[in-house]
Parts: structure tokens; C-alpha cells; sequence
């Protein structure tokens, strides 16, 4: 037994096809330009540091006590990590003097090298001794609850 025909029903069925095909089509494309706007007027958020090739994640932030140090290794160079009441600070630990490893000091907030008795402030400032440099800075980014450290500049 045979289906009925419907006059037409073919190319019916194909227009229909090509009209949905179609309204399809342009909704796509409305709301692609429409999340495109969107984005552009809304930007989603940005991470302020860029963790790149040159950058070291030290830890939680919760894994620090105000006032203590965490000395890491960054490109191969010890670089000291400091909680302060104001903040993070990340200085180089190679003393500016002769190159000893300074160490933290948590009661007295000072860095103090070994070899010939020097000492830094923890902004890496010279306080006493034989350094004449103050201890080079490093970058210190919080990144949600994550201490990052990085080159400077
Ligand atoms: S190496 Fe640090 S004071 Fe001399």
C-alpha cells in the first residue's frame, strides 16, 4: 500500500528545511555577536600577574605567619620571602657584599649575613656592615590566595 502524496510535500519539505537551515544560521550568528559585544563590553577578569616562564609560586598565603621568612629558589638563585604587617617583600638572599646567604631574622624583621656581620632592613636596605648595596628586590603577586614572585620590571 502507498503512502499518500502531498502536492508539493517534496519541495515543501525542502524549503522548510532551507528556512529552518537558515533561521538557524542567523541565530548563530546573532548570538556569536552578541557574546562577542558582550565580552568586549564586559571583559571577563584578567589575572593582574602573568605566572610566565619567569615567575615562582612560593606557596599559600596561609602558609605564612606575619613575620616569617621562606627562603626559595628562584632561577637557580636563593631569594628570601618575607610576610611583613605591610605586606609580602621578596629580596635576594646572596648578600651584596662577597655573595653569603643572609639569613631572616623573625623577632628583629632583619636580614643578617654571616661572613662579615652584615645587615639589611626587610626592604633589603643596608643597615650595618660592609654591604654598600641594598639586596635586590623581587616581585611579589598574589594571585587568589597564591604568593607568586617574579623578576623586576
Ligand atoms: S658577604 Fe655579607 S657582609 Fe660580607
Amino acid at each position: 500500500m502507498n503512502s499518500p502524496t502531498v502536492p508539493g510535500g517534496a519541495g515543501h519539505d525542502r524549503r522548510g528545511f532551507l528556512r529552518r537551515l537558515l533561521t538557524g544560521s542567523l541565530w548563530v550568528g546573532l548570538l556569536s555577536l552578541l557574546g562577542g559585544m558582550m565580552a568586549f563590553i564586559f571583559p571577563p577578569a584578567r589575572q593582574a600577574f602573568n605566572p610566565g616562564r619567569l615567575s615562582l609560586r612560593v606557596g599559600s598565603v596561609r602558609d605564612f605567619a606575619v613575620g616569617q621568612g621562606k627562603q626559595v629558589l628562584f632561577d637557580g638563585r636563593p631569594v628570601w620571602v618575607l610576610y611583613l604587617p605591610q605586606g609580602f617583600v621578596a629580596l635576594s638572599a646572596v648578600c651584596t657584599h662577597q655573595g653569603c646567604i643572609v639569613t631572616w631574622d623573625e623577632k628583629r624583621h632583619l636580614l643578617n649575613c654571616p661572613c662579615h656581620a652584615g645587615v639589611f632592613d626587610a626592604s633589603g636596605n643596608v643597615v650595618a656592615g660592609l654591604p654598600l648595596r641594598p639586596l635586590p628586590r623581587w616581585r611579589v603577586e598574589i594571585v587568589g590566595d597564591e604568593v607568586f614572585i617574579g623578576k623586576e620590571g
